[in-house]
């Protein structure tokens, strides 16, 4: 029987490593650190150096790269090497203004030679497989080749001739950000294309054990990434499985979630050193807005207080969740 494998998707200030261990205690096949900045790691800078460490227990892990120069991604990739991840991921689809506009990111869906320079210096400069994540095309009237070839076919088999060992598509262009709905058909179209040898992970709008079953078998992915779903409920992937599995589901109180949400929290906050940075932080990391109530009693019962969310979370709702 086919395996199906399930993987936590590479999210900004979210997939730290206490996100990560708890989505792979629920059964999450792969965890990706956040995006992580190839000039910025070439600088060393500490607070980016932090986001290359990884756990043991976590694997297997992709730590993720972006950036817009070959050779800066080449010596980053280099460096990241020695954190010794299972897997080095270039990012070509963050679609953040501050990102894609400087060429980085989705940016370079608009140079794909660039892109395709990139990966074969990231790929030629490390041992440890590459893999790259990136969207259907920059904007919908870009999603096709004058000769009718969707845009993201072509790209996929170049990809490949680079040496990369496999290709996550998120199925959205950058310019519907993160609106509309994603469309898996042209995910399914890369995966159909004879020439296309390896795996292909599809995401985008997996919400449900019944969605991700569907995608498996409508598109025939090899692997399916999940991401804003993960949000305040890491036991999704348990949940999928057993569906994928045919068994039933579980039954979860909301005490039994309370009690895993309050243990995410205590890991944030043992990652980040600091009570009241770990709680905020936990909360971007996802948790749902119902849990509001719970920190803002764990606040008080430390005397501090709570104003619910941070500007912080509200930016990255804006851009993330419109
Ligand atoms: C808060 C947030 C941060 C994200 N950060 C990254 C990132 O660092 N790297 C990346 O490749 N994608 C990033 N994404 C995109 C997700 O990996 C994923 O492609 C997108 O959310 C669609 O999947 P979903 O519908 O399952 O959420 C981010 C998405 C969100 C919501």
């Amino acid at each position: 029987m086919r395996n199906y494998p399930l993987y936590l998707a590479p999210m900004e200030d979210v997939t730290d490593p206490a996100f990560r261990l708890l989505c792979k205690r629920f059964g999450a096949d792969r965890v990706y650190t956040e995006f992580v900045n190839a000039d910025a790691i070439v600088r060393d800078v500490a607070s980016t150096m932090r986001k290359l460490r990884i756990n043991d227990a976590e694997r297997p892990v992709a730590i993720q790269i972006y950036g817009r120069e070959p050779e800066s991604m080449a010596d980053a990739a280099r460096i990241v090497e020695q954190a010794k991840p299972d897997i080095i991921d270039i990012n070509f689809g963050c679609p953040v203004k501050k990102v894609a506009v400087k060429g980085a990111g989705a940016g370079l869906l608009r140079d794909v030679p660039k892109m395709l320079e990139i990966t074969r210096a990231v790929v030629n400069a490390v041992k440890t497989p590459v893999t790259v994540k990136t969207r259907l095309g920059w904007e919908d009237k870009l999603l096709y080749l004058d000769d009718g070839t969707p845009f993201i076919v072509d790209l996929a088999e170049r990809l490949q001739d680079c040496g990369i060992t496999e290709l996550a598509i998120h199925g959205r262009t950058r310019s519907q950000m993160y609106r509309g709905d994603a469309d898996w058909t042209l995910i399914g179209e890369v995966k159909r294309n004879p020439r296309i040898h390896i795996p292909v992970i599809g995401n985008g709008d997996i919400t449900t054990p019944e969605r991700a079953k569907e995608c498996f078998e409508q598109y025939g992915v090899d692997a399916v990434m999940i991401g804003r779903a993960t949000f305040g409920c890491p036991w999704i992937f348990e949940d999928i499985r057993r569906h994928l599995d045919g068994q039933p589901p579980i039954e979860r109180t909301m005490a039994w979630c309370m009690d895993v949400l309050k243990e995410h929290v205590e890991r944030s906050i043992e990652w980040v050193g600091d009570e009241r940075k770990g709680i905020v932080h936990s909360r971007s990391a996802g948790l749902p807005p119902d849990t509001d109530s719970a920190i803002a009693c764990r606040y008080k019962r430390r005397g501090l207080s709570y104003n619910g969310r941070d500007r912080r979370t509200i930016r990255l709702d804006k851009q993330h969740r419109s």
